[in-house]
């Protein structure tokens, strides 16, 4: 499966989740993650720790792909309509970032009235969202639901092992730490929600 993570903003946990979802799938098959994001800043998180799975450029990726059975993309945030049609046509799944703040949202509800035009198959996925579930989330949730938009059932937690696991190059499934088995359950849960498991 290729799964290509992209937004219009940075700040939203584009890379985290393509790090967390390229780990999900790395258990299951041979991942490969693709760093396509100017700024090589998962390239540069790969080579601070060790990965479970392999992390290339996008020129890379010609390469490495046939070897691998899922291939994760950490894409370029702002995408112009030309890119994001591009992106949608070269992957399986787009998955959409997105914090609840107000600035995220609209940006989210900018990129999915392109992505509804391209006829994409994509999910927003809410992140950084406060550890215990709130009304805010709620609100968010419902608005996003009321607006006919598609949207994982997982929320991603804002926790501070995923900062840590981050500058140490690592993903929180490879952190001993108290709430690391709670940060990696989120994303687990939205690798299973992708597959199709019932949480
Ligand atoms: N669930 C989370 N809880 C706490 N911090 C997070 C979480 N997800 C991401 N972060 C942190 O937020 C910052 C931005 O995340 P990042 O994945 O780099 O976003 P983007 O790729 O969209 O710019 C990073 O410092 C990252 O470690
Ligand atoms: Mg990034």
């Amino acid at each position: 499966m290729i799964i290509s993570v992209c937004s219009f903003k940075g700040g939203v946990a584009k890379s985290t989740t393509a790090t967390h979802l390229a780990a999900y799938f790395q258990q299951k098959a041979p991942t490969l993650l693709v760093d396509g994001d100017i700024n090589r800043s998962l390239l540069k998180w790969a080579a601070r720790g060790k990965p479970p799975f392999k992390v290339v450029s996008e020129k890379q990726g010609v390469k490495y792909a046939p070897s691998h059975t899922h291939i994760i993309v950490d894409t370029a945030a702002r995408p112009s309509f030309e890119e994001l049609k591009e992106l949608v046509d070269g992957c399986d799944l787009l998955v959409v970032p997105t914090s609840p703040e107000a600035w995220a949202i609209d940006a989210t509800l900018e990129m999915t009235g392109e992505l509804n035009r391209l006829g994409a198959n994509y999910k927003i996925l809410l992140t950084l969202v406060p550890p215990k579930p709130s009304k805010a989330e709620e609100l968010v949730r419902d608005a996003l639901t009321d607006a006919g938009l598609p949207l994982f059932k997982t929320s991603i937690r804002r926790l501070v092992v995923f900062q840590r696991a981050a500058l140490n190059g690592l993903t929180v499934s490879q952190m001993s730490e108290s709430y690391a088995g709670i940060a990696w359950s989120c994303y687990k849960a939205v690798g299973d929600e992708i597959c199709g498991k019932k949480g």
